[in-house]
């Protein structure tokens, strides 16, 4: 189990920083770490698998390779699945599921795929053991990934079980939760290391709060929860106890504060809860009140945040009651305000905001000093990041007279 071919999908545009996370975690470089579109391809240990599952804030799973092959049709997929030695991973009295992904296949029906491969894998059980293993496609013990491109079917078998971003801690969450990987990169692409204050003035359920309340304690992201490969063969208990005991003794207190707020009361509730569960209710200090409105929790810091847009979720609060400011994206005249609010007292702060509005900056008035694409799901979004600089508000002032 010394030399497998991994593969962590992620979402559009966290590739490199993906890369970077699983250099931190395994030490892996040059050719053993490549990324690739849509995710890293790294090349370790079964024991790297199950570490990059417990601390990899990024990748949406841990998918171990196991065949790639040229195909033209649904019978060289039964041929390539039947060539892998399911039983080294998997009993049959384990039940399992096929999940397809495609780009360009030339297959009619992607189903169809599945079944054959899903064929090959309990005939080949049936003639190794004479037993064939069940499909159970709600709660599946091993999950198996078939990627097809034009020319080339991938097999994969699944280390992580419940996808990555599934932390075990946010059992409350509000109208447009970001998923925590989302939240995760553009912690990771803000560059905050831990060690400066970080607010979250529109934090919902608190996901961005929460994920950098535990960066800043060194809690492993999978701590609370288990994952897929403990229920396959080459899992060994006390190794992933060994492993978990040392991410547990690596928690250390912050060496900062980090802050949460919002307009909806009910929102500041939940963050609390998903706070606690997270470990972290001491490391967040979570309050309700109006972006437009709150002043700076600390005197210097760096606020991300996923405002609300749109169709999905409405801005509420000053801004939100004024009807007859509103306008088409019906964000009235928020962004105007905020901008204006923190140019008068943010001095010193730099924003990261994450939003679908690619025009966001002229609507605030403000010039981005970069901007990253991101996907949150199939929606292309820019992590915009504004820097606050002393006399800012002047200079608009003056520039506006
Ligand atoms: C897109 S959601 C943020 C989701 C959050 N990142 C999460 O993961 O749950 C936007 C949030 O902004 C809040 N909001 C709307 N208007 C606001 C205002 N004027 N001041 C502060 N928060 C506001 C909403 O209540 C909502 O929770």
């Amino acid at each position: 189990m010394n030399q497998l071919q991994l593969f962590l999908p992620c979402a559009a545009g966290v590739e490199e920083l993906l890369a970077e996370e699983v250099h931190e975690i395994t030490g892996l470089q040059g050719e053993d770490l490549r990324s690739h579109r849509g995710g890293v391809l790294v090349r370790s240990s079964w024991r790297d698998a199950m570490r990059l599952n417990l601390h990899s804030r990024l990748a949406q799973r841990v998918l171990i390779e196991l065949s790639n092959t040229p195909y033209r049709n649904e019978q060289d997929l039964y041929e390539a699945a039947s060539n892998i030695a399911w039983e080294i991973w998997f009993t049959p009295k384990q039940s399992f599921k096929i999940e397809v992904t495609a780009q360009h296949s030339p297959l009619t029906s992607l189903n169809f795929a599945a079944l054959k491969v899903k064929d090959a894998v309990a005939d080949r059980f049936r003639f190794k053991t004479g037993v064939r293993p069940d499909v159970n496609t709600q709660w599946p013990d091993v999950r198996i990934y078939l990627h097809l491109t034009t020319e080339r079917a991938t097999v994969y078998i699944d280390t992580s079980g419940d996808a990555l971003f599934k932390r075990g801690w946010r059992e409350d969450k509000g109208d447009a939760p970001l998923k925590e990987t989302l939240a995760a990169a553009m912690i990771a692409a803000s560059g905050w290391d831990g060690t400066t204050p970080l607010y979250d003035p529109c934090c919902g359920s608190g996901t961005i709060a929460i994920e950098a309340a535990q960066i800043a304690c060194n809690i492993a992201p999978g701590s609370l929860r288990r994952f897929g490969f403990e229920k396959l063969l080459p899992f060994q208990p006390h190794v992933w106890s060994a492993i978990q005991e040392q991410a547990h003794a690596a928690e250390h207190e912050p060496q900062t504060q980090i802050f949460g707020s919002d307009v909806a009361f009910r929102m500041v509730d939940f963050s609390t809860r998903n706070a606690e569960r997270a470990g972290v209710a001491g490391v967040v200090e979570f309050r309700g009140g109006d972006a437009l409105q709150r002043m700076p929790p600390a005197e210097s810091g760096v606020m991300l945040l996923n405002p609300p847009y749109g169709e999905r979720i409405e801005v509420a609060g000053v801004a939100g009651r004024r009807e007859a400011a509103q306008t088409e994206d019906g964000s009235g005249d928020f962004f105007p305000q905020l901008a204006t609010h923190w140019k008068r007292n943010y001095a010193g702060w730099t924003a990261w905001m994450l939003t679908p509005d690619l025009k966001l900056p002229g609507k605030m008035r403000l010039k981005e000093s970069r901007r990253v694409p991101m996907w949150n799901g199939p929606i292309e979004c820019r992590l915009f990041k504004f820097d606050m600089v002393a006399g800012s508000a002047r200079r608009t002032t003056d520039a506006a007279k």
